[in-house]
């Protein structure tokens, strides 16, 4: 029996996660997580093809006790993942008057403070409420879905403080998590993954100049991702990959 969890599945990246999963056999179970995972159409749609099969749990990432309960839920049901998914992340939220910096003077303390509570904590709370399933002697993958512009050394083009920021602070927790990982459950792959631009509301305001092959439908994307994810082996823990497998620098 496979068992996933995908946090952040309502819709874009993580819920093709969820379907993919699902639909190619490769899981027997996904808890699928989000805010409020009873309001996602995206859902609702899995949940009438797979039944069971499926687990929708409300998880808000900013919220501890939110996480510890799924983790105790799902814990009652399973004694181990063999696929952990970190897809939530914020870029922009209208409701907070959030949206990527240009330039310094657009900086504000409650856009870092979302970005990096959603990107950044979001991904090593989860992964500290969850290590226990992930302890155990078959393998498994913990992804935390991040983004290229996240990587400090291909900083090129500046702004995006509080996104860049709150990536570059998720990538640095998924490298030493890894190292942890090592010790303590040694057959858990701990990557980075960049999947390119993917057709989401995360992405909508922002796809002007990305070209049209260039810009992945959320199916394609997670395929693309889930095919990286199975070929990486114990050496590429630690390792911060984009969609097509290559290895981003930090
Ligand atoms: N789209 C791109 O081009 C692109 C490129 C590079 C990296 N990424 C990364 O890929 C990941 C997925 O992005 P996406 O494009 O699929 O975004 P999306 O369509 O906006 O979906 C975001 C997901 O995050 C969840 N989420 C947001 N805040 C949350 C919170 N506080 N607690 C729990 N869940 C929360 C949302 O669920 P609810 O709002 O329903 O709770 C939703 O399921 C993100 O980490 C993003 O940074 C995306």
């Amino acid at each position: 029996v496979r068992i996933a969890l995908v946090q952040g599945a309502s819709r874009g990246l993580g819920l093709a996660f969820a379907e993919a999963l699902l639909r190619e056999g490769a899981c027997d179970r996904v808890i699928a997580t989000s805010r409020d995972p009873d309001a996602s159409e995206g859902l609702d749609a899995l949940a009438a093809e797979h039944g069971d099969a499926l687990l929708r749990l409300p998880l808000d990432v900013t919220d501890e006790k939110s996480i510890a309960r799924v983790a105790e839920r799902a814990a009652a049901e399973h004694d181990r993942l063999h696929w952990l998914l970190n897809c939530a992340g914020v870029l922009h939220d209208p409701e907070l008057d959030m949206a990527p910096e240009k330039r310094l003077e657009q900086v504000r303390p409650e856009s870092l403070r979302r970005a990096f509570e959603v990107n950044a904590f979001g991904p090593l709370l989860v992964a500290r409420h969850f290590l226990p399933l992930l302890r155990h002697d078959e393998r498994s993958v913990l992804a935390n879905v991040s983004a290229r512009v996240g990587s400090i050394g291909d900083d090129r083009l500046g702004g995006w403080y509080a996104y860049r920021g709150s990536k570059a602070a998720q990538n640095l927790f998924t490298r030493n998590l890894a190292i942890e990982l090592r010790r303590r459950a040694p057959r858990c792959i701990c990557v980075a993954l960049h999947p390119g631009t993917v057709d989401t509301e995360l992405s909508k305001p922002f796809q002007r100049n990305v070209p049209a092959d260039r810009l992945f439908r959320p199916a394609d994307a997670a395929r693309n991702l889930l095919r990286v994810m199975e070929r990486l082996g114990p050496e590429d823990s630690g390792g911060f990959f984009a969609w097509d497998g290559q290895p981003i620098r930090w």
